[in-house]
């Protein structure tokens, strides 16, 4: 066995899913904080390494590319990250993104189409661009809420005050580390 070999890879701590105003950044960075690690969101990442912003992504160059751009960011996070990480609401319909998860300890921040939109009404989000966004933000909900579910091994009420929901976290943590579910 080469030294290289013998060291255990990067693993994140949590990876957060969740559709867009389910507070996935804003309770990472917390949940991070609280447990002294790094955190990463894919979005930001994806801007960073791009030098653009998404919704510049989607509209010049389509939902399929910003996919793509998406699935090989999530990939490298995945495989080099230790922290906390926060995927953009629609990683998971990718499906190598959904099989990568399969290895690691994923929480699905839930919240209703209300609380959630309410969150997210006033931003630029490109796949809320429509007539009836609230319309559009519920539809999109419903048809992802089972994806969500399907990737996460833990479900966590994000309804909550963000340090109220990252509590949450650190007890459903707790318990899987307790009980050796997960590694
Ligand atoms: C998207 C969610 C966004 C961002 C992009 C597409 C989606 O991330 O990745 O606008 O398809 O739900 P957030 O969930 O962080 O808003």
């Amino acid at each position: 066995m080469t030294a290289s070999a013998a060291v255990p890879p990067s693993k994140p701590t949590a990876i957060l899913v969740g559709f867009m105003g389910a507070g996935k950044s804003t309770v990472g960075r917390l949940l991070a904080d609280r447990l002294g690690v790094d955190f990463i969101d894919t979005d930001h990442e994806i801007v960073r390494r791009s030098g653009r912003s998404i919704p510049d992504i989607f509209v010049t160059d389509g939902a399929e590319r910003f996919r793509e751009l998406e699935a090989e960011v999530v990939a490298d996070v995945l495989a080099s990250h230790n922290g906390v990480v926060a995927l953009g609401g629609g990683a998971v319909t990718t499906e190598a993104v959904r099989d990568a998860l399969d290895a690691h300890r994923v929480f699905y921040l839930r919240v209703s189409a209300d609380s959630g939109f309410a969150r997210v009404r006033e931003s630029d989000r490109p796949l809320l661009a429509s007539d009836d966004p609230a319309e559009r933000y519920r539809a999109l909900l419903a048809e992802r809420e089972e994806t969500y579910a399907s990737v996460a091994g833990v479900e966590i009420d994000a309804h909550g005050d963000p340090d109220a929901v990252a509590d949450l976290i650190i007890l459903a943590l707790a318990d899987e580390l307790t009980a050796g579910r997960t590694s």
